[in-house]
């Protein structure tokens, strides 16, 4: 199978960028939400799940900094046949899914107020104890870090963790659904099996 895209398939590398990322998110949303609904505050248990779904997000992060590398040097396979608003649908889709694989770990860093122990190897510092915080945020914008902390919060948990993510995620499954079992076309193999 080629590692580069094709006009009939996604490459290799696009296809294992794409499933890693999603297995990734189904972490990102298992760990979190382990840590809420089944851990007690200040137990171990409590805090690895917080550090794993730290450190599974900054994962994505670098995984879709590549894939946004690996996207711009490649065609993409030719479209399936379909009326003009359905591309554009698909597309917009597209688009505002690597926007949340992007928002989602920049505020998740910028709104955590604890080092990340990244998968235990090595810590990433904070954002409130970097040079970036002390010029940019306190001296340029006169904020404390709570103060900052807020609405990055807010963009973070609910107005994109708790539904728009979601939504996104589920519109597109439903799309990738739609074209398998529907328009019975090749939309799904092109990311899969390629046949
Ligand atoms: C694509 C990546 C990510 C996704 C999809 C994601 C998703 C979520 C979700 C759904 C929540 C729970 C919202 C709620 O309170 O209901 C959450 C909370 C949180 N996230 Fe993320 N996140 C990602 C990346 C990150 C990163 C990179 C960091 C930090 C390095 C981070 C730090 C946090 C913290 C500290 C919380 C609060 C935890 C808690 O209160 O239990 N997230 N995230
Ligand atoms: C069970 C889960 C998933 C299924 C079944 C699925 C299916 C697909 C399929 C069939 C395509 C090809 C669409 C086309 O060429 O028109 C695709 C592309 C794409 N998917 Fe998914 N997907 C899933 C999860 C995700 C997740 C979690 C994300 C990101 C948060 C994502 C982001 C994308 C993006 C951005 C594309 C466009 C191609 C690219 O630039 O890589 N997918 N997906």
């Amino acid at each position: 199978m080629p590692l580069k895209n094709t006009a009939r398939n996604y490459g290799t590398i696009a296809k294992w960028l794409h499933w890693t990322t999603a297995l990734l998110f189904l972490a990102s949303y298992c760990s979190v939400y382990y840590r809420q609904w089944f851990t007690e505050r200040d137990t171990p248990e409590n805090w690895i799940a917080l550090q794993l779904h730290l450190s599974v997000g900054v994962t994505i992060a670098v995984i879709v900094a590549l894939r946004i590398i690996w996207r711009i040097g490649n065609r993409l396979p030719d479209p399936e046949p379909g009326s003009r608003l359905e591309h554009l649908a698909a597309h917009i889709g597209h688009y505002a899914l690597y926007a949340i694989m992007i928002v989602m770990p920049i505020t998740g860093y910028l709104g955590t107020g604890v080092n990340t122990e990244f998968f235990l190897l090595f810590d990433i510092p904070k954002f409130e104890t970097t040079a970036l915080f002390s010029t940019v945020v306190s001296e340029g914008m006169g904020l404390t870090y709570k103060e900052f902390e807020k609405p990055i919060d807010f963009i973070h948990k609910e107005l994109m963790g708790e539904w728009l993510v979601w939504l996104l995620i589920l519109g597109h499954i439903a799309a990738a659904l739609y074209h398998q079992f529907v328009k019975k076309d090749r939309t799904l193999a092109k990311m899969t099996s390629g046949k």
